[in-house]
């Protein structure tokens, strides 16, 4: 007989995968879905990185292996772009590290700082590799704190630590909320994790999808962070390249070097095509031609947002598109869960809002990354759904 670990039983069913298997099944079956579920961007990523995956392919030494932490290049590449886009000054060699996509950073980096019975502050609503991947697959215990109320901020003055407190992750621009952070509560988030003697993970995934003049900061801008922060960024959203799988982790220098540690046992490195190409892509990020490619990706999701939006709006629920991500997080006023059912029923697929917590409950998000017309269609089938909802006290700051 074959028994799993007691910690694969402790893991909740990873949603997006249950999400995917129904949308496969339906698809099968004939049915013409509106995926709005899974944030996988429909849009192409920039011209210049797909002409750099095309030479890079044949680059010597491409199909060779690379370091788990990442090409020299690369790491040079992430830091240079920190310093132009944060004014964040990093040192390639010790302050960054190369991940297979932020999600294996954000997983490995409870191996690297959880020992069992520790425990982990999360957010929740949160994207759930904190409390699944990274805390439970550690061993560890995850605790929540709440986002809720207006602008899904979080209140640490509430929230409780002992010594086997260890991490604390947040992320903002917010999947699922949408929310946006300001200075003040970031300086309040490293001034808690010092005191406290906790590792922050700031998770800064949709840091490039912002929309009009909001910009989205680094949790190393705030001073001191670089005693306990670690922040993790992705070209996934960036680059809309989340098959490639390519991130980076940069911040404290212990953090990063235990994470190289961790995943010199795992991994063998992003394939190295796929680093030359988003090396070269971050170096030539502020120039005319990807600037002009990056606003207008971004004007796209921000009017499929809005015609979402207005659609929900129509139909009594009220919602207000974020300033950044791909996100619209809508308070249903009733179990979102049944909402996603009828939504299916009319051939439109979005995340019930308890996949990213309990506080998720009354809430759907739906993600614009399909085409525009599509999400237009959607809002026509949503339409069709009969009963009309007028949840309280539900209009939310993004
Ligand atoms: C908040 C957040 N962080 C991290 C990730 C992981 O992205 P990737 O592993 O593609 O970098 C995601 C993916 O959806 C996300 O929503």
């Amino acid at each position: 007989m074959i028994n799993y670990a007691d910690r694969l039983e402790k893991l909740p069913p990873y949603i997006f995968a249950d999400l995917e298997r129904l949308q496969v099944d339906l698809t099968r079956k004939g049915v013409d879905l509106i995926s709005l579920g899974i944030g996988d961007p429909d849009l192409p990523p920039p011209g210049v990185l797909v002409d750099s995956l095309k030479k890079a392919l044949t680059e010597p030494g491409s199909s060779n292996y690379s370091s788990s932490a990442g090409e020299d290049y690369f790491r040079k590449s992430v830091a240079g772009w920190y310093e132009k886009r944060f004014g964040v000054t990093l040192d390639p060699q010790t302050e960054v590290c190369a991940l297979i996509g932020s999600k294996e950073g954000l997983a490995n980096v409870g191996r690297t700082l959880l020992n069992p019975g520790d425990k982990a502050l999360l957010p929740d609503p949160g994207y759930p590799v904190y409390a699944q991947g990274s805390t439970i697959l550690s061993d560890a215990t995850p605790v929540v704190f709440n986002l809720t109320g207006e602008g899904f901020q979080p209140d640490l003055s509430n929230v409780r630590t002992d010594d086997r407190t260890k991490l604390l992750f947040l992320n903002y621009p917010s999947n699922p909320t949408g929310a946006v952070v300001d200075g003040d509560t970031l300086e309040q988030a490293v001034g808690f994790c010092r005191r406290h003697h906790l590792v922050l993970c700031y998770d800064n995934a949709y840091s490039e999808v912002c929309f009009g003049s909001y910009r989205s900061p680094s949790i190393l801008q705030i001073n001191d962070a670089m005693e306990c922060a670690v922040e993790f960024n992705s070209c996934s959203k960036m680059f809309n390249m989340t098959g490639y799988r390519v991130g980076f982790a940069v911040g404290n220098k212990k953090v990063i070097a235990g994470l190289k540690k961790v995943k010199s046992q795992i991994d063998s490195g992003v394939p190295k095509f796929v680093q030359r190409a988003a090396a070269s892509t971050l170096d030539g990020y502020f120039e005319s031609d990807l600037s002009a490619e990056r606003n207008k990706n971004n004007e796209t999701l921000k009017k499929r947002l809005d015609i979402l939006s207005q659609g929900l709006r129509e139909i009594g629920i009220e919602t207000k598109p974020p300033k950044a991500t791909f996100y619209l997080w809508a308070n249903i006023g009733a179990e979102g869960a049944t909402f996603v059912k009828e939504l299916i029923s009319v051939g439109v697929v979005a995340t019930p809002g308890v996949a990213f917590g309990a506080n998720g409950r009354d809430y759907v998000r739906f993600s614009v990354t399909e085409p525009t017309r599509r999400v237009e269609e959607a809002v026509e089938r949503i339409r069709k759904i009969p009963v009309k909802r007028v949840p309280p006290n539900s209009f939310q700051e993004a």
